[in-house]
């Protein structure tokens, strides 16, 4: 009776000792490791049994990224000049737009061409940067396309906007400057459209109207084009 009261005891203390080691911020004992840790591999890690030696594969040739079309002008003068001509701004000249233009104008432009779009800009007030045009500038003319077209490449000290605005955006940016250039030469005040129930994308984008383009792509699987379902989005 005595010993089996000692075993007790020390049973107890036993139990004691090895549970207060257990740290509760380490992760416990694994049986099978594999099932925990699994061998996945690392995001841009490099492994020998892809192809190019990397895990992170490249898009496939000529695959279009969510949120972008391809801009078919080339950052070249004759493609300048065949955008200046040719491109127009697909979006209505609407309230909306021109809301949205103006407030991204002053947000990107307006250090450089002014509120007005005079060439004034604080940045050209401080003499920080030369050379910026007025949007009246007789000898550029300018026109939506070209207005399109130096902001998706830039043009020598203007940089690029591609990256950070959306063909939407920029289109709607062209609006205002084209609001902004005929306030400068005095033209009367271009009338403004009511869109009725288009949207932009539906301007953007005519032929896949249909499509909602914001709707995830679960039940891609149940339609019949796969391939071009997810590569029409414009945000
Ligand atoms: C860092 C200052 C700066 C900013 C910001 C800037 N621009 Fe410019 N922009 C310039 C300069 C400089 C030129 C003249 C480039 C040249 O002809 O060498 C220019 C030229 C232009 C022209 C005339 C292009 C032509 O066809 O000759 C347009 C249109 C224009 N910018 C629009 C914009 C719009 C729209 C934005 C905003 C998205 C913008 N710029 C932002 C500096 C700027």
């Amino acid at each position: 009776m005595r010993s089996l009261f000692h075993k007790t005891i020390a049973l107890f203390l036993l139990g004691s000792v090895v549970v207060s080691c257990q740290d509760k911020d380490d992760p416990n004992y694994q049986y099978m490791p594999d099932m925990y840790e699994s061998v996945g591999y690392e995001t841009y890690g490099e492994y020998e049994v892809f192809e190019n030696g990397q895990e992170a594969k490249l898009p496939v040739e000529e695959s279009v990224p969510r949120g972008w079309l391809p801009y078919e002008y080339q950052d070249n003068t004759q493609s300048a000049a065949e955008a200046k001509e040719n491109l127009k701004n697909p979006l209505l000249y609407t309230d909306d737009n021109l809301a949205e233009g103006k407030q991204l104008y002053t947000i990107y432009c307006a250090v450089c061409h002014g509120d007005k779009g005079d060439g004034k800009g604080i940045l050209v007030e401080r003499e920080k940067i030369l050379g910026v045009p007025s949007y009246d500038d007789a000898g550029r003319a300018i026109t939506e396309g070209s207005v399109y077209h130096v902001m998706y490449y830039g043009l020598n000290n203007m940089g690029s906007y591609a990256s950070q605005t959306s063909i939407e955006e920029r289109w709607q940016i062209t609006h205002y400057v084209m609001s902004l250039k005929d306030q400068l030469e005095g033209n009367p005040e271009r009338e403004t459209v009511d869109a009725g129930s288009q949207t932009n994308q539906e301007r953007l984008l005519p032929s896949r109207a249909d499509v909602n383009l914001y709707d995830d792509a679960d039940d891609v699987e149940d339609s019949e084009d796969t391939n071009t379902d997810n590569q029409t989005e414009i945000n």
